[in-house]
């Protein structure tokens, strides 16, 4: 495959995985994803941006000898994760005098992870540069987006940003350059709920640094290149920022509809006060999707059943995930059936330990819903309407 000339001497040298349907074993794919590698010819040395997802190798290899590369003198690690770096073991058997640049934390993890000899790192800090001849690389670090050992690498003769994981998206490509509709949005906000929105206070504090940087290009690792940045920016301002919207978020698991009942009529009636919900299945329906919504979500009501007494498990994990995520909800609370007892909001109340969340008085009910549980369900309404409204929400 001959390599895409992105401009004079800057190639594209990633591949499509089409067919890939979980990422970390955790993450569904909606598109597969790509893995993003840069190859960069400098008057005097050529240097690589990230290498490939190991069942890749062989292809990228071949490719960059169709390509006629001969030498690489540098290999610039920007994250140690192997969908990465996880060819560098193999381009060093090729590239026996390339050198690996990265950072000190970098250089642990790839040394831990693919065996690779002290000898063959250089390692630089934050704000450092390496020349290629007439083009120049600065390295930043940006630990925490997502992984400690982050740093972002950029090519200063052209303004090109390499953002590694960050600003990425799980979205193979054609054509090299993302445009701004629904395909894209939508993948880039599940990529960003997913990855990114643990680190929420970090990405807010890189996408600022990356505006006043003004990239002409960013370029990521995963999905299409933005040759306007300000469109991923800008998503990424909104889906950072402190401010949720006016959304509750209802994820259900229901064994007998009774769970069920109760989450279609808070549904109902909090559409009724102009609300927004969002009501998932947690059994039939996306966990991405979920996840995608918990970017925005004011408020999250979790519905469950009882098992054993104890939460049901589908429900458990995505409390579990929600935790992992942390989302900038304000508000939680609990609908729940049961049939012999249990602890099910305390036991999944502890499962959302590190959610900053002001709890609003749950339902459990034995059994079917009645006609007192769907007033105190009609008092949730109108807790959350009153809470989304002096948040300024509604
Ligand atoms: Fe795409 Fe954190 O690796």
């Amino acid at each position: 495959m001959k390599f895409k000339e992105i401009e004079k001497n800057i190639f594209y040298c990633g591949l499509n995985d089409a067919d890939r349907v979980i990422f970390d074993e955790l993450i569904p794919l909606e598109h597969g994803t790509t893995y993003n590698s840069y190859l960069i010819k400098g008057s005097e040395k050529t240097a690589i941006i990230d290498t490939m997802y190991p069942p890749f190798s062989e292809e990228y290899l071949k490719n960059l000898e169709e390509n006629s590369i001969t030498t690489i003198d540098y290999i610039i690690a920007n994250h140690g994760e192997q969908d990465h770096s996880g060819t560098i073991p193999k381009l060093l058997e090729k590239y026996p005098n390339a050198k690996i640049v990265t950072n000190a934390v970098c250089k642990n993890n790839i040394k831990e992870m693919l065996l690779v000899d002290d000898d063959k790192f250089i390692i630089v800090k934050d704000a450092d540069t390496l020349s290629l001849g007439d083009k120049t690389l600065k390295f930043i670090s940006a630990p925490g987006v997502h992984w400690p050992d982050t740093m972002f690498t950029h090519l200063l003769e052209n303004n090109f940003l390499f953002t590694c994981d960050f600003l990425g998206a799980h979205l193979p490509f054609e054509e090299l350059y993302s445009k701004n509709d629904n395909e894209l949005v939508s993948s880039a906000k599940r990529y960003y709920a997913e990855i990114m929105m643990p680190f929420r206070p970090m990405c807010k504090k890189y996408v600022s640094m990356i505006y006043d940087i003004n990239p002409k290009m960013i370029l990521p690792s995963h999905g299409p290149l933005h040759n306007k940045p300000s469109f991923i920016l800008d998503l990424y301002k909104e889906w950072t920022s402190d401010t949720p919207q006016n959304l509750v978020l209802i994820p259900y698991v229901s064994m007998y509809k009774s769970v069920e009942e109760m989450a279609f009529y808070l549904k109902e009636k909090l559409e009724d006060k102009g609300i927004k919900t969002a009501c998932f299945d947690v059994i039939e329906d996306d966990l991405g999707d979920i996840a995608m919504n918990l970017v925005d979500a004011a408020t999250i009501v979790l519905g469950g059943s009882m098992v054993l007494a104890s939460p049901h498990p589908a429900i458990a994990n995505v409390a579990y995930i929600a935790n992992l995520l942390k989302p900038k909800a304000k508000f939680a609370s609990f609908i729940g059936s049961y049939g012999w007892g249990g602890n099910l909001f305390g036991k999944l109340g502890e499962i959302l330990s590190s959610l900053k969340v002001q709890v609003i008085e749950p339902v459990l009910v034995k059994g079917k819903p009645k006609e007192a549980d769907y007033k105190l369900l009609d008092n949730m309404v109108e807790t959350i309407y009153k809470f989304h409204k002096e948040a300024g929400l509604a």
